[in-house]
């Protein structure tokens, strides 16, 4: 995710004016999902204004889709706009290594000494933040009993007998359930994929599960245009690093069409972008230092390559 500083929980600036600021920093980070941001930011600030249920989460969100196309990715710019660091506090749980009964004692401790990864966590995110339930469809049945409790109750008790209070956290579970689907569904519109993948979902999750989300947003295949922004967001970065160093570079002939062609799949969506850009601008620069040419210039796409030309 992105290394550029939101605006630091610790600033100055009142908290009204932070979470006002909140869509438009969402939507510089995040491409093509126009219809999921507005849907999230109310729970946000919500949860921020102290509005949200009590003895419940401070929001709850169920981000359904394909792979690739910003569902983590928003999970981590959310986390880090309202809580800063990402790495203490959002606690991620990938539920595919939670498919088994044993799972469990390795969720919550296995004997009276033991607090599991649950507790682990919690402590080192202070008891606040995000928590990421990744593939939620597959968790173990008794995992999402624990997972439903959490939902309603805020609450989670672990093997040393304490019982963990989560009410000061935003839980995201994402599914790719229907992605596949997908697919066949590209000329419909919005509100019938919608439709379609949330039914899909109420199938294979326990409906009751899916009824307990404050929000539920079915994320998009991301369009040649989305690719192309997210390409050149990525290009930006990569060439400010660049003249950190003091190779100056510009966008030329092909550059994103290519980045675009090489960083997107429909099966990996725009996982490959980030290392697609840095080797390409890399290996342009590397070559004309090597060779002993301007390093700095255009940069153009030739030959399924970047150059550049001085
Ligand atoms: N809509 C988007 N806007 C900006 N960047 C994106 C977007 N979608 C994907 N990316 C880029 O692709 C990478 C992978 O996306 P992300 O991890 O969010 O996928 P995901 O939707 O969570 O997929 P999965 O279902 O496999 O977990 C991100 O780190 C980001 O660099
Ligand atoms: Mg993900």
């Amino acid at each position: 995710m992105s290394t550029d500083a939101p605006i630091a929980p610790s600033s100055v600036e009142s908290v009204a004016q932070r979470l006002l600021a909140l869509p438009s920093f969402l939507e510089s980070r995040i491409i093509g999902q126009e219809f999921v941001i507005p849907r999230v930011v109310p729970t946000l600030q919500n949860g921020e204004l102290g509005l949200s249920d009590p003895g419940r989460p401070k929001g709850t969100f169920l981000f359904l889709g394909p792979t690739g196309v910003g569902k983590t990715e928003l999970t981590l710019l959310m986390c880090e706009y309202l809580f800063g660091d990402v790495g203490k506090h959002c606690i991620r749980l990938d539920m595919s290594e939670y498919q088994n009964q044993e799972s469990l004692q390795l969720l919550l401790g296995q004997n009276e000494s033991s607090r599991g990864n649950i507790g682990r966590f919690y402590d080192k995110a202070e008891g606040r933040g995000f928590i990421l339930f990744d593939e939620i469809e597959k968790a173990h049945p008794r995992v999402l009993d624990i997972f439903l409790q959490v939902l309603d109750a805020a609450r989670i008790t672990v093997a040393n007998g304490d019982t963990l209070n989560l009410s000061n956290f935003y839980i995201v579970a994402t599914s790719n359930i229907g992605a596949d689907a997908l697919m066949d569904l590209k000329n419909s519109s919005i509100a019938t994929i919608e439709r379609f993948i949330e039914d899909l979902a109420a199938a294979e999750l326990r409906p009751e599960v899916l009824a307990r989300f404050n929000v539920r947003c079915v994320f998009q295949r991301l369009g040649y245009e989305a690719q192309k922004k997210i390409a050149s967001i990525m290009l930006k970065k990569e060439l400010k690093l660049l003249t950190a160093k003091n190779h100056h570079l510009t966008v030329g002939k092909g550059v994103l069409e290519l980045l675009v062609a090489e960083g997107v799949e429909p099966r990996l969506g725009a996982r490959r972008m980030r290392t697609t850009v840095e080797s390409h601008c890399r290996h342009a620069v590397r070559e004309a230092m090597l060779q002993g040419l301007p390093t700095s210039g255009e940069l153009i796409a030739l030959n399924g390559k970047l150059v550049i030309q001085s």
